[in-house]
């Protein structure tokens, strides 16, 4: 029988406390223990990038990072992503470039292009392809994806009048 452990961690900014399996997979307990559905679950081999989440704002895999190894950390998900805001200008990007189809994708797709707007503003558009290379989409072809992601990379270079 797997062995149980008890972790807090914060979730969205709210500490949880629970004793879980050991080998219980992060996108698993936060999808399963704690209703959060927004992230997905595609290949659970690390590849698709449709469980992406943060941890102690890193962008992870959430099939490949055990729960017990966010014990004590801070976990971001789409969720508390959505409701504080940060991801407003990519989601209105995302919409007004048709950037989303089925929408399997897009919870990963957007916490990986926040991780661009947040730490590389002169991301060029060949490296947010790059960037994006862990991420599928089955539906989009990328195009509009790349677009609404440099609009919004444009826009914040212009508001902070950067090169
Ligand atoms: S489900 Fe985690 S990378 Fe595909
Ligand atoms: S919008 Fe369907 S997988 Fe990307």
């Amino acid at each position: 029988m797997d062995q149980a452990l008890d972790i807090t961690i914060t979730v969205n900014g709210v500490p949880v406390a629970r004793r879980i399996p050991a080998r219980q997979h992060l996108i698993d307990f936060l999808r399963e223990d704690l209703g959060l559905t927004g992230s997905h679950v595609g290949c659970e081999h690390g590849v698709c990038g449709a469980c992406t989440v943060r941890v102690d704002g890193i962008i992870v895999r959430g099939c490949l990072t055990l729960a017990v190894q966010a014990d004590g950390r801070r976990v971001d998900t789409i969720e508390g992503l959505s409701d504080s805001g940060e991801l407003a200008p990519l989601q209105e990007a995302f919409h007004r470039r048709n950037a989303a189809q089925c929408g399997y994708c897009t919870p990963g797709m957007l916490i990986a292009a926040q991780d661009l707007v947040a730490n590389h503003p002169r991301t060029t558009r060949e490296q947010i392809r790059e960037h994006l290379s862990g991420n599928y989409c089955r539906c989009t072809g990328y195009q509009a994806i790349v677009d609404a992601i440099e609009e919004v990379l444009d826009a914040q270079r212009k508001n902070h009048k950067t090169p």
